[in-house]
């Protein structure tokens, strides 16, 4: 989306004078549903963004256009998010600032981007880091980045009902180009780690849509709970799975459902990956990346169980092509795509290989989405 086209619809319905930003989904190299779990991730900004154009207007009105679904809605701080709508998102920012204690004044905006939805690259993440970008510099508010992202996480708990990490917010408000976030979701400290030149990655689209995954995030969110508490009990130090070993989960096995024990299991062990791999990457060791990347696959599918027929389908015809290290589902799983790290020597060859076999099972192909890494939310220049 050009930002002529958000310029032009915003003069129109509200007059000259807004300010553009931008705020990028993400990818995340490893480390998938461990942020909530208080552990490690990898993501990465993308070159696709969510843009918006924005003016405080003086009044306590929220007046937000969106071009991509052709509506406008008037909004005020008081009112009540509603169902499964794209302005919860911008709503649920702006009221979560005022509840954080800075003054939040009615505005404008036109909004439109280009973050392909349901396909786990965090548009919606992206949708509420523009607005808090946004209004954090028109109102000069000075909100570090950090607490730009709380803000952003409490607005998809309380007004999209997801109770998401802090992953995909972080990402979008704090990514930088070539540039990994290794991130520590306990403290929120973290170090910006260079992608090796030499990893070539592909994205392909599933064509699922994540519908069911929000009361299936919630689920998982709340057995790695379950297993938490009861981990707590007989090793008071563990506050969160992050803190957990294998061993002390097999110590308390008879106390958990086979099911709670899988998450866990699942989680502890990525924990684990999140280390190995990034080491693993700082040494140019792709084998053994690709590895990691396939283990995270399985754990997700057959432990953790966020996988779907399709996801599972692309990542094993990925490996039979032999022409790719690694491949696993990215981000809350149930659809959307998969990151395959590539060989040298993988061509249009495999790729075609890859779509024409899914599609001879499915019935259509599974697209490539082109990325490449991007800057975090700013100002569009
Ligand atoms: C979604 C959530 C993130 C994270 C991932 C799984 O993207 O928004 O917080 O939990 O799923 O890693």
């Amino acid at each position: 989306m050009s930002a002529e086209k958000i310029h032009t619809e915003f003069a129109k319905r509200f007059g000259m004078g807004g300010t553009l930003f931008q705020a990028p989904g993400r990818i995340n190299l490893i480390g998938e549903h461990t942020d909530y779990n208080q552990s490690w991730v990898l993501p990465a900004s993308i070159n696709r963004y969510i843009s918006a154009e924005i003016k405080p207007n003086n009044t306590q009105t929220i007046r937000a256009y969106s071009i991509d679904f052709d509506e406008e809605v008037q909004l005020n701080l008081h009112d009540l998010p509603k169902k499964n709508h794209w302005s919860n998102y911008i709503l649920g920012v702006a009221a979560e600032m005022q509840r954080a204690g800075y003054s939040i004044p009615g505005f404008d905006c036109v909004i439109s981007g280009d973050i392909p939805q349901g396909a786990g690259l965090s548009s919606s993440a992206a949708l509420e880091a523009v607005i808090a970008v946004g209004l954090n510099d028109l109102l000069q508010l000075h909100i570090p980045r950090e607490k730009l992202a709380q803000i952003c996480q409490s607005a998809e708990h309380n007004y999209a009902g997801v109770p998401c990490g802090i992953m995909d917010q972080f990402a979008s408000l704090m990514g930088k180009e070539n540039q990994a976030i290794q991130l520590d979701c306990r403290t929120l400290t973290y170090t910006y780690f260079p992608i090796p030149e030499g990893a070539r990655w592909l994205l392909l689209h599933s064509g699922v849509k994540h519908k069911l995954a929000d009361s299936e995030y919630g689920k998982r969110r709340n057995e790695c709970e379950q297993g938490v508490e009861v981990l707590n009990a007989q090793f008071p130090e563990i506050k969160s799975l992050r803190d957990a070993s294998l061993q002390q989960l097999h110590a308390v096995k008879v106390k958990l459902t086979d099911t709670v024990f899988n998450r866990c299991k699942y989680v502890i062990e990525e924990n684990e990956r999140v280390a190995l791999f990034c080491q693993a990457l700082q040494q140019n060791d792709f084998e053994t990346a690709g590895k990691l990347l396939n283990q995270t696959h399985a754990g997700l599918s057959e432990l953790y169980e966020v996988s779907c027929e399709e996801l599972n389908f692309l990542v094993r015809i990925a490996m039979e092509t032999r022409h790719v290290y690694g491949a696993r589902l990215m981000g809350g799983g149930f659809g959307g795509c998969t990151l395959n790290l590539l060989k040298e020597d993988f061509s249009e060859k495999q790729l075609h290989e890859i779509q024409q076999r899914f599609e001879n099972t499915f019935g259509y192909k599974p697209l490539v989405i082109d990325v490449k890494t991007g800057k975090g939310a700013s100002v569009k220049d």
